[in-house]
């Protein structure tokens, strides 16, 4: 079974978006494999995803309201086969905490499943209003149908 791992830095917003966006994937293809989302930072540990996450979710029947903060730990990298991260930030932010190759290689940005090498971020839409989280969905949306496919094939 493949284990996945989303982050980004609350774990409010675009992480668990990605997370549900995933499993939602998973369940509709019968894929064998897990998701689980972090945050590297801690200010929202043990909370439930952005009212605005949960709502713009619940519009393509995916509920995420029962997700709960976590952040980053070493141990994700001995947990997880791959690690996608949502912007630059996140990705130093993992890549600081590695031990080994075998750690750096699990991590990527996840959308270079679409544009690869392209470094393009989920931008963060904590700050903004509802729209963005609208495009938070449509980029996840698309990242995890690639990752679906490519696990559909393994
Ligand atoms: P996320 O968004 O990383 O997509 O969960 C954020 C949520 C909260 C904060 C920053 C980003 N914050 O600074 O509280």
């Amino acid at each position: 079974m493949e284990k996945i791992l989303m982050v980004c830095l609350g774990n409010i917003c675009r992480s668990p978006m990605a997370e549900g966006i995933m499993q939602s994937k998973i369940d509709k293809y019968k894929i064998d494999a897990f998701v689980d989302s972090c945050g590297t930072a801690a200010y929202h540990v043990g909370e439930m995803p952005d009212r605005r996450a949960v709502s713009t979710l619940k519009a393509y029947d995916i509920d995420i309201s029962h997700l709960r903060g976590r952040q980053f730990v070493v141990d994700d990298f001995d947990n997880f086969d791959h690690i996608y991260v949502m912007d630059e930030q996140n990705y130093s932010n993992v890549m600081r905490k590695s031990r080994h190759q075998k750690d750096r290689d699990k991590v990527s940005m996840i959308m270079n499943e679409l544009y690869k090498n392209g470094n393009i971020d989920v931008s963060d839409p904590y700050y903004g209003g509802i729209n963005g989280f609208e495009s938070t969905y449509e980029m996840l949306d698309q990242a995890t149908e690639i990752i679906a496919q490519k696990l559909s094939k393994e």
